[in-house]
């Protein structure tokens, strides 16, 4: 989970570290600290990239780090915005359409669930303009956890202190918490690449690394599906709570696929199948010298295609592709008789194999076809099973 922290100018901003702290004790993987200039007059974004081990953003116009830190690629990538504490100042500018730093900038282009923490004065707190633009957020779809009363300071008693750390940090999570829209399904999805050896040290194969599918995988546990997951050899680690089948060849993902399938609601192939293997595995290494300038291949079963007549369960393919990419998703869709494909341009930058993000195009089989915009894979998988979601009721 990637969250963007806000800190803005307000005492209360060094309880912004134990903010970080708390996120990553409950497993935030990765936490993009954001802060106003009257910020870091009260604490250094050294705290926050020691904690963080981020850099901090400072300043709207120092040049980005990297292609992620802009406004708006920061807000596609990030899960949720968080900005704790925030103060009246700030809270002004988001209810009012200013963007005259970062913080109010990415605010605008953030179309990610957004939590903020106000803490001020007591009767800074109770100024009718403040509530005022509280109340336009909370209308927005802002969520806001109020500050609690105490002891503030400015020395006096009241409303208006940072709420707690805890009561914070649950209010995101349980924005975050995705909607079990798949309790009880059951889903057999594949990944990643097959193997096909020539002999011992060699094998054809292809450069998907699985993260599309391991997202999916993780995502659809997250809305509570039973999943399956059948992955040929790849780098990453498996969600938790999934039942795991690692194969290496087409061959033996076909018939873990045969088999899993049995009693499943939906199926979802993100793996690249090698269509061909060669025909015969040398048992021992081929010598250099020895190896064949041609290599006979024999056609591997097209795994959805073998499935064409199962009505039982839901089928959804990927189809990778490089031109007319909509058009040949379409003939895939209909030639293996699929309820759902998912195609994207392999050739795109930032949309093809091992990248973190992808452009697709979902394309049902009554030809209703919705483009979506790049965006994080795991962003493109909670889509894809709202979608088959609804394909299952
Ligand atoms: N697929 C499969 N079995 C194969 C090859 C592919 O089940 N032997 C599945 C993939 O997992 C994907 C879909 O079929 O969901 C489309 O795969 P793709 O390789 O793009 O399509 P092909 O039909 O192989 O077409 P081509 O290689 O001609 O583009």
């Amino acid at each position: 989970m990637h969250i963007a922290l806000g800190i803005t100018g307000c005492i209360a901003a060094y309880k912004a570290a134990s903010i970080v702290r708390e996120l990553q004790k409950r497993g935030v993987t990765k936490i993009t600290p954001i802060m106003t200039s009257s910020a870091q007059k009260l604490i250094t974004p050294l705290t926050f990239e020691a904690l963080t081990n981020q850099r901090a953003i400072t300043d709207q116009w120092s040049p980005p780090e990297s292609r992620e830190i802009t406004h708006i690629s920061l807000a596609r990538s990030v899960d949720a915005l968080l900005v704790a504490p925030v103060t009246a100042n700030t809270i002004g500018k988001f209810a009012n359409g200013i963007a005259d730093d970062f913080l109010s900038t990415f605010f605008m282009a953030i179309e990610k669930p957004v939590v903020i923490a106000p803490a001020m004065n007591k009767e800074m707190w109770s100024k009718e303009a403040v509530q005022k633009n509280l109340d336009i957020l909370r209308e927005r779809g802002v969520h806001i956890v109020d500050p609690d009363s105490g002891y503030l300071a400015c020395g006096e008693v009241g409303a208006g202190r940072l709420a707690e750390i805890k009561k914070i940090v649950d209010t995101l999570f349980d924005i975050l918490k995705p909607e079990k829209i798949l309790l009880g399904k059951k889903i057999v999805i594949t990944a990643g690449p097959t193997r096909e050896a020539i002999d011992p040290v060699r094998y054809l194969s292809n450069p998907s690394t699985g993260k599309m599918g391991y997202a999916i995988a993780e995502q659809a546990v997250a809305m509570g599906a039973d999943v399956t997951l059948i992955s040929g050899p790849v780098e990453i680690s498996p969600p938790n709570d999934i039942k795991m089948i690692p194969v290496v060849t087409a061959l033996e993902m076909n018939d873990a696929v045969e088999k899993s399938i049995v009693g499943a609601d939906a199926l979802i192939m993100t793996a690249a199948v090698a269509d061909f293997r060669p025909a015969s595995i040398a048992t021992g290494k081929i010598k250099k010298d020895k190896m064949p300038r041609e290599i006979k291949l024999e056609r591997n079963p097209d795994i959805l295609l073998s499935l064409k007549d199962n009505k039982n369960i839901i089928k959804v393919g990927f189809a990778a592709e490089t031109e007319n990419i909509e058009g040949n998703a379409k003939k895939k869709l209909e030639s293996k008789g699929l309820d759902m494909i998912i195609a994207n341009d392999v050739s795109e930058p930032g949309s093809g194999f091992g990248s973190d993000t992808n452009r697709v195009i979902m394309i049902s089989k009554k030809n209703e076809s919705e483009s979506l915009e790049m965006m994080s894979k795991k962003d493109v998988a909670i889509v894809i099973l709202k979608k088959l979601a609804g394909l299952l009721l």
